[in-house]
């Protein structure tokens, strides 16, 4: 990759890992050569699945030196902020639709940049982008669900790639610089999707851990497949 090249980023989901070896896991990741660790958190509320609290975030943190990422699938996200805080991530992203009040959701933001982690929000499939305009100087990351939030090894959902762009757009008006991070999905075979629309950090979960097929192999087809994107947007004859 020549220099000045925007680094690809993957963060690894460990939702579909076997938490009974969660050392083993992460280790594996590392070898693999993935830049950061994606934690969901599910509250079986907010989505229709379980997962797991701070405390295991807080194991991972003691595991490994990589960057981790908490994506907090959550009804209230203000309620527990200062635990995850406790638990020593380099980011938080919780879910603009989170059913609390707007008061509550600014205070949480404020929260995690206050104790120096990066801030995000999340949005859903059905929630524009726009919709985090708001409150665009205020956060370090934006995570576009590439699929409905709850369940890993779901099919990619192509038609939310444009909000990837939208969300770059908004980071960059707020002056930000923050980073743009597609989550569900993202695979060798969707990666230039993705790049193809400016992708920042991909999260990407079942695809490596799939039987037969080395991890590190698919970290290197994903990033190859973000820089052909690049590459191809980079080319685009530019519309209007
Ligand atoms: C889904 C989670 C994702 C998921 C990604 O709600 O937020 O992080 O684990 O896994 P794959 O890559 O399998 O879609
Ligand atoms: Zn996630």
């Amino acid at each position: 990759m020549s220099p000045g090249t925007p680094q690809v980023l993957i963060s690894a989901s460990i939702l579909n890992a076997d938490f009974g070896r969660l050392d083993r896991v992460v280790h594996k990741l590392e070898r693999a050569g993935v830049d950061r660790i994606h934690l969901d958190v599910m509250d079986g509320h907010f989505v229709d699945n379980i997962t797991f609290g701070a405390d295991v975030v807080a194991a991972v943190r003691r595991l490994t030196r990589l960057p981790l990422d908490v994506h907090l699938m959550i009804s209230e996200p203000a309620r527990y902020i200062e635990r995850f805080i406790a638990a020593d991530a380099q980011t938080i992203a919780f879910h603009v639709e989170a059913p609390e009040s707007d008061a509550r959701k600014d205070a949480a933001l404020r929260a995690i940049r206050a104790a120096g982690q990066g801030a995000g929000l999340a949005v859903s499939p059905g929630t524009p982008v726009q919709a985090l305009a708001e409150r665009a100087a205020d956060l370090d990351l934006i995570l576009v669900m590439t699929v409905e939030p709850g369940w890993g090894g779901q099919g990619f959902m192509a038609d939310m790639a444009p909000k990837i762009g939208q969300a770059r757009a908004l980071l960059a008006a707020a002056g930000r610089g923050g980073l743009v991070h597609a989550d569900g999905g993202v695979n060798h075979r969707t990666a230039e999707v993705v790049g193809r629309h400016g992708i920042d950090v991909c999260v990407v979960g079942s695809a490596l851990f799939q039987r037969g097929r080395d991890a590190s192999e698919e970290v290197e087809a994903v990033r190859d497949g973000v820089l052909r994107g690049r590459r191809a947007r980079a080319t685009a004859p530019r519309q209007g």
